[in-house]
């Protein structure tokens, strides 16, 4: 496994203009760009992703998207491909998020926007994660389909194009109960590595790396990667603030350090 770390903007529908996202974007990369262990990415409203990804420079700060549809081309009205994507400069994509699976995603339609994202030369990021924890550990069961199922048409030799961000739906958001704990995450990646391993082998599965998302920000964000083992983090509300995302990419640094 990398040591790098990953982080990963996710701003969904913000900020409101074009000026507010190059402002941001501007701001972040000022910091992404000077750290050596750290991975930045920054997915836009996709209205956003071509301007964004023509500033960044080197591959500390990339631009990603927050979906895109598993068709080439074709008669699909509204929809936007991975090769669309993949020309405007976009370099990463994040599928099945949670809030897409709650408007009618499932993890067919995440398993075969996989399928087109890996043709397209692009990173997936698959999100994964309960919606309620039970006392007899059900939930796990629900990780484990989203993760067989999204990636049943995935080849070993695509791992490496491959992130999974583990984000437990309960604690996304302003109204999320809490955000988990480094606990929850651990156990949570040491159950991803072990479903990974079974489909397809140890080593391999060691190559994926495991982020965490929900309610991360500047003060928290450190003991998802150092207690919890994290290899990255997913981050919303917080991305939309240079000043404190930039807080979180140095906390990644260090913590890339570390070990
Ligand atoms: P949040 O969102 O950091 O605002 O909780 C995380 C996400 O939805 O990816």
């Amino acid at each position: 496994m990398k040591k790098k770390k990953i982080i990963v903007g996710n701003w969904k529908m913000a900020p409101r203009t074009i000026d507010e996202a190059k402002k941001t974007f501007a701001g972040i990369k000022k910091t992404a760009s000077t750290l050596r262990n750290v991975d930045t990415v920054v997915c836009p409203p996709f209205i956003f992703v071509r301007e964004l990804a023509e500033r960044t420079s080197g591959k500390r700060c990339l631009v990603g998207a927050q979906d895109a549809f598993w068709k080439e081309e074709g008669a699909y009205t509204g929809e936007i491909s991975s090769t669309q994507l993949s020309s405007l400069g976009a370099r990463y994509v994040i599928l099945g998020h949670s809030e897409r699976r709650a408007m009618g995603e499932t993890n067919d339609m995440v398993s075969k926007k996989t399928d087109a994202s890996l043709r397209a030369g692009l990173t997936v990021i698959i999100c994964v994660g309960e919606q309620s924890r039970d006392q007899h550990g059900e939930y796990t069961k629900r990780i484990e389909e989203q993760l067989k199922q999204s990636l049943s048409q995935v080849q070993k030799k695509s791992l490496s194009n491959i992130v999974i961000a583990y984000e437990p739906v309960w604690a996304i958001g302003a109204n999320a109960v809490r955000p988990a704990s480094p606990e929850d995450v651990l156990e949570v990646s040491i159950l991803i590595r072990k479903v990974l391993t079974n489909m397809f082998d140890r080593e391999s599965s060691h190559i994926v790396p495991i982020l965490y998302g929900g309610s991360v920000d500047a003060k928290n964000c450190g003991s998802f990667m150092n207690e919890g083992g994290a290899n990255g983090l997913l981050v919303g509300r917080a991305s939309l603030d240079a000043k404190q995302f930039s807080e979180i990419l140095k906390v990644a640094e260090q913590s890339a350090k570390r070990k």
